[in-house]
């Protein structure tokens, strides 16, 4: 069966009083209209259309996806006039043409191939998908006659009192045979919204005789359409429960499911543990039998097997080695290796920098521009001091230095495996291997100065002196 995809992406979205175009609004990080897309794209049509209004060139911009092709509808004159702007783009095609609204985001591919498949074993002219509402007055009702049939479509606004109190509704989804696209032109404009109705394309084929169904089959998690921010919000929320419950479904133990947000792209290994309050976002991958603790955020970045993310912890664009340990309170910047069993401790910043295997800084560090060899211990309060108002420099720090607590790097520098920083140090220049390295004015104490600063302030002087 050939397939072309018509997804409707102009309407004005002004019940979500939003500058943004509706359907670039995000679940889960990912615009509305993309995740459409993303659900026809796995049906592998031959085409697909998105019309789009004034704001098309921010939908374009923002889309990914091959065989796009975009049909402009400048004035949104209703859902049957936006279909009509895609027929430039069906010309000579035969076969299926799946229409889409581009703010029902949560459809996915198998509901829309038993639809198909249901369209095609009936051979009927125009399929369409309902389902029952807890509140359908967002929705048009499908109204039936004594046998059942589908007889038309209420929108609310025109509906009946007796029409009103139907609760089984239209997704929006239909398959129409491209021959029967010619009807679109048939639809007469509603005078109390000035727009024309795809809606009303069912009523017209039936009046011809043509052979209409619609397959009660939705769920409105998954067909719910997107007009308001609380709308948003809670097909955020049903999004998130479908992500969760199949990664439980793969070993991952959550404590709750409603605070874990884990967006489409990213990967979790089996026996990994993700408490409340953590973002999953981009293309991040975790390991097998990792710990993701509360208050976590990362980014595009890859955590592997077996590491713990303490509370409060945010990575970005970074890789984390199987068995190292990050945080509490850790901020790991994009660009940076933290190596197999190291370990980032509270309060340590790490900027594009190479941390190796078993290195640990603990407490309190920047550590920026940075490469950092094996078993190096980076005492607290270290310091890189990579840039000079003008220009990034590195520091060098090879394996098993050991960097006493209070240094500051002024970078470029090297030091030398095996090599020693005397706490409290300012490295300025390079340190050979094995070396000592100390910069600090020796200590001078001065004696009974204390007694002598009691006296002076019994005299009245102490406020100066000091
Ligand atoms: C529409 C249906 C309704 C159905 C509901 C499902 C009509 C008349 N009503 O109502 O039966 O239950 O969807 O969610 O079709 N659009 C355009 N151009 C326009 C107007 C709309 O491209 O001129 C696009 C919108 O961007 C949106 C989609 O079509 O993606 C649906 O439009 P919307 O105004 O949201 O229709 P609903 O009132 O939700
Ligand atoms: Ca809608």
């Amino acid at each position: 069966m050939k397939l072309a995809v018509v997804i409707l992406a102009a309407g004005r979205g002004e019940r979500m009083n939003s500058a943004l175009p509706k359907v670039l609004h995000k679940i889960s990080g990912k615009a509305m209209l993309q995740h459409v897309i993303d659900s026809a794209s796995k049906l592998k049509p031959s085409r697909t259309i998105v019309v789009a209004g004034r704001q098309y060139k921010e939908i374009k911009d923002t889309l990914k996806g091959s065989n796009i092709l975009f049909a402009i509808q400048k004035e949104p004159k209703g859902t049957g006039d936006a279909v009509l702007k895609a027929r430039t783009f069906l010309e000579g095609f035969k076969g299926t043409v799946l229409i889409l609204n581009g703010d029902a985001p949560l459809v996915t591919a198998e509901a829309l191939l038993k639809f198909l498949g249901l369209h095609g074993k009936s051979n009927n002219d125009i399929s369409l998908i309902s389902f029952v509402a807890a509140r359908p007055a967002a929705y048009g009702r499908i109204v039936r006659d004594e046998s059942d049939n589908i007889l038309s479509i209420a929108e609310e606004r025109d509906a009946t009192d007796v029409q009103k109190k139907i609760t089984e509704v239209n997704s929006g989804i239909y398959a129409v045979k491209s021959g029967l696209l010619g009807l679109l032109k048939e639809i007469r404009l509603n005078t109390l919204k000035n727009e024309y109705y795809l809606t009303d394309i069912i009523g017209i084929a039936k009046s011809k005789a043509c052979k209409v169904e619609a397959y009660c089959i939705g769920f409105e998690d998954e067909m719910m359409g997107i007009n308001t921010m609380p709308e948003l919000l809670k097909a955020q929320q049903a999004y998130r429960k479908r992500l969760i419950n199949n990664w439980m479904g793969k070993g991952i133990t959550f404590f709750d499911s409603d605070s874990v947000f884990i967006y489409p792209e990213v990967m979790i290994g089996k026996g990994t543990t993700i408490y409340p309050d953590v973002f999953l976002e981009g293309k991040t991958k975790i390991g097998r039998g990792c710990t993701i603790y509360p208050n976590v955020r990362i980014i595009d970045s890859v955590v592997k097997d077996g590491a713990v993310i303490k509370d409060s912890t945010v990575i970005e664009g970074s890789v984390v080695m199987a068995g190292a340990v990050v945080g509490p309170f850790a901020h790991i910047r994009p660009g940076s290796e933290i190596g197999a069993g190291a370990k980032i401790g509270n309060f340590v910043e790490v900027k594009k920098s190479i941390i190796g295997k078993r290195t640990k800084a603990s407490h309190l560090s920047y550590l920026g521009d940075a490469s950092i060899g094996n078993d190096v211990n980076i005492g607290a309060g270290t310091i890189t001091c990579n840039y000079d108002g003008k220009e990034k420099r590195r520091t060098t720090i090879e394996d098993r230095v050991f960097v006493g607590s209070d240094t500051q790097f002024i970078a470029p520098v090297r030091v030398g495996r095996d090599a020693y920083i005397g706490a409290g140090s300012t490295i300025t220049k390079s340190v050979p291997p094995k070396a000592l390295a100390l910069s600090r004015a020796e200590q001078r104490n001065i004696k009974d100065w204390a007694k002598k600063r009691k006296g002076k302030a019994s005299r009245g002087q102490a406020k100066k002196t000091v």
